[in-house]
C-alpha cells in the first residue's frame, strides 16, 4: 500500500506533536514536504524529519503531490492556507481554531464539498480515553437528563508568553483566549451537550496583560435541550496553570474529567452504575497531551478506509459556531440568541 503523502504548512511549536504522530503512524503515512516563511523554524522541520523543505505554500502545492496538508499556522492564517489546499484539490487538516470568523468555516466546508475534500479539524482531546468513556456514558443515557456542564480554565500566561510570538493576545491573528486557550473545552462540552445552541452571553475583560484580547472572562451558554454551560477562564491564575476541567451534572450521575490535559477522571459517580466506570487515567508531557496520534490513525482510516471521521465537518462547524458566538456576545456585550 502507498503511503499517505503528508506536508505540513507552519512549523512552530505545535507542529513536533504533529511529526511525532505522523511517525506513530508510519505504517500509513509520511512526512513528504514542510513549509514555513521562518528560514529557521524551516530548517529545523526539515532536519527533523527529513521532508522537502519550501518557504511558501504556493510552490509546497505546486511541485509535491500530496494527499493531505496540516495546517499550523497562527490561527488568523488558516482560513488562506486551508482555502489553497483545498483549491489544489488535496484533503486539509487544520490545527483549533478552524477559522477566526463562521463565514470563513463554512466558506472551506463548501469548498471541500465542491472539490470531493476533508476538512478535518485539530480538537486532539476528543480522542482522548477519558473524553471517550464518558462520551460512551452519555451516549448511553446513564446520566439520565443532563442539567448542567461546567468548566474552568485557570491557566497562567506571563507577559513574555503574550511577547514571543507577536500574534499571541492580537485580535486579528489570535482572536483571544476564549479561542486560543479555552476552544477545546468548549468543543467538548458542545460535543457533550448534543443539541444546538440557544443562547450565548460572555462577558471578558483584559485585566492586567497589554493585549488586545480578554486575559479573563466567563460565558454562559443554553442548548435547546434545556443544558446550562458555563465556562470560566482566565490566564491569570497565579503562577501556574492551576485547572483544566469539565464538569457534568446529571440526573443520576456526575463526572469531573481534570488533569493538565482533559487526561484524568478526578469523580465519578452513578446511581449503581458502577461498572460502567472505566480507569483510564493516564499521564501527559504537556497541556498538548497525547491526542494526535490518535487522530492521525483515524484520519488514516478515514482517508484509506472511508470510515467516517470523528469530527464530522458538521460537527466542525457547529463547534466553530459556539466559539465565534462566545466572541460575539463578549464583544457586542449582550445575548446572542439562536
Ligand atoms: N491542538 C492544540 O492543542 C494546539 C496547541 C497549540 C497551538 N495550537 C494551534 O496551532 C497553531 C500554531 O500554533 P503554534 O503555537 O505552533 O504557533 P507558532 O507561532 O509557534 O508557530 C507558527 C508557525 O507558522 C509559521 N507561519 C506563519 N505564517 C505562515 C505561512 N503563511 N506559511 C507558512 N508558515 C507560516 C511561523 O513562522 C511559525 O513557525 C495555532 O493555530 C494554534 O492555535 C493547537
Amino acid at each position: 500500500m502507498q503511503k499517505l503523502r503528508m506536508g505540513i504548512v507552519g512549523c512552530g511549536r505545535i507542529s513536533d506533536c504533529h511529526f511525532e504522530a505522523i511517525k506513530n503512524n508510519n505504517e500509513t503515512m509520511e512526512i513528504a514536504a514542510v513549509c514555513d516563511i521562518n528560514p529557521t523554524n524551516l530548517q529545523k522541520a526539515q532536519q527533523k524529519t527529513g521532508a522537502n523543505p519550501y518557504t511558501n505554500i504556493d510552490d509546497m502545492l505546486k511541485f509535491e503531490k500530496l494527499n493531505c496538508v496540516s495546517i499550523c499556522t497562527p490561527n488568523g492564517f488558516h482560513y488562506e492556507n486551508a482555502r489553497k489546499v483545498l483549491k489544489a484539490g488535496i484533503n486539509v487538516i487544520v490545527e483549533k481554531p478552524l477559522t477566526l470568523c463562521l463565514k470563513e468555516g463554512k466558506k472551506l466546508i463548501s469548498l471541500a464539498k465542491k472539490k470531493g475534500k476533508h476538512v478535518f479539524l485539530i480538537h486532539q482531546n476528543r480522542f482522548n480515553p477519558t473524553i471517550q468513556c464518558v462520551k460512551k456514558a452519555l451516549d448511553a443515557g446513564s446520566f439520565g437528563k443532563i442539567y448542567m456542564i461546567t468548566s474552568n480554565v485557570f491557566w497562567y500566561r506571563d507577559d513574555d508568553y503574550y511577547k514571543n510570538p507577536a500574534w499571541h493576545g492580537s485580535k486579528k491573528i489570535d482572536g483571544g483566549a476564549f479561542i486560543t486557550q479555552a476552544s477545546h473545552y468548549t468543543d467538548i462540552m458542545n460535543w457533550f451537550a448534543k443539541s444546538s445552541l440557544k443562547s450565548i452571553y460572555t462577558l471578558g475583560k483584559t485585566r492586567e496583560r497589554k493585549i488586545e484580547t480578554e486575559d479573563c472572562g466567563s460565558t454562559i451558554i443554553e442548548w435547546k435541550n434545556n443544558t446550562i454551560g458555563n465556562l470560566n477562564l482566565s490566564v491569570l491564575t497565579y503562577n501556574e496553570n492551576y485547572e483544566g476541567s469539565i464538569t457534568i451534572i446529571g440526573e443520576k450521575g456526575l463526572v469531573k474529567i481534570g488533569g493538565v490535559a482533559l487526561n484524568k477522571i478526578l469523580d465519578w459517580k452513578f446511581e449503581g452504575d458502577v461498572e460502567q466506570f472505566c480507569d483510564v487515567s493516564y499521564d501527559v508531557d504537556s497541556v498538548y497531551g497525547k491526542g494526535h496520534t490518535p487522530y492521525y490513525k483515524s484520519i488514516a482510516e478515514t482517508l484509506i478506509d472511508g470510515k467516517p471521521f470523528l469530527i464530522s465537518e458538521k460537527e466542525a462547524i457547529s463547534s466553530l459556531t459556539l466559539l465565534c458566538g462566545i466572541v460575539d456576545s463578549m464583544d457586542k456585550g449582550k445575548k446572542i440568541t439562536y
